[in-house]
């Protein structure tokens, strides 16, 4: 598996820890920034990794920023993506079993780096469940 990760600078921190946690577990990891501090729009960053996500260049995204809100507003602009936002382990399941979410993003001002450690291990341990859960998904494109 391939995954690429995005942060803004709040998120810069947490997403060096997840990319070291997932290089750990033998994921290929492929990082789209930014890697500095300094004050940045995550929209640079969130739209390399939508069409990188669209192409099936990487399998999965994971984008954090400081409430994890921008992030996902901007990553939902692309039909191909549904990017879902968590914030516990439980909704981490969820938001793959439920939504398939092929974007994982998390708030880094609101949550641990060891439970976004958490919740993304259990996104990737999840599955999707289908069924009623497909044909919504399947209405979210506009
Ligand atoms: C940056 O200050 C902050 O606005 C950003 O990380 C994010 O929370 C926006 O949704």
């Amino acid at each position: 598996m391939k995954i690429g990760i995005c942060a803004d600078h709040a998120g810069v921190q947490m997403k060096a820890e997840l990319i070291s946690y997932l290089q750990r577990k033998g994921i290929e990891v492929k990082n789209f920034g930014t890697d500095s501090e300094v004050s940045m729009d995550y929209a640079d960053v969130a739209h390399p990794l939508a069409c990188a996500v669209e192409k099936g260049e990487v399998d999965r995204g994971i984008a954090i920023c400081g409430t994890g809100n921008g992030m996902a507003m901007t990553l939902n602009k692309h039909q191909g993506i549904r990017a879902g936002l968590a914030w516990s382990s439980e909704i981490g399941r969820l938001v793959k079993a439920h939504n398939d979410a092929n974007i994982l993003v998390m708030p880094a001002r609101f949550i641990t780096v060891s439970a976004a450690k958490r919740i993304t291990g259990t996104w990737l341990e999840s599955e999707f469940e289908g069924g009623r859960h497909l044909r919504r998904i399947q209405k979210i494109p506009v």
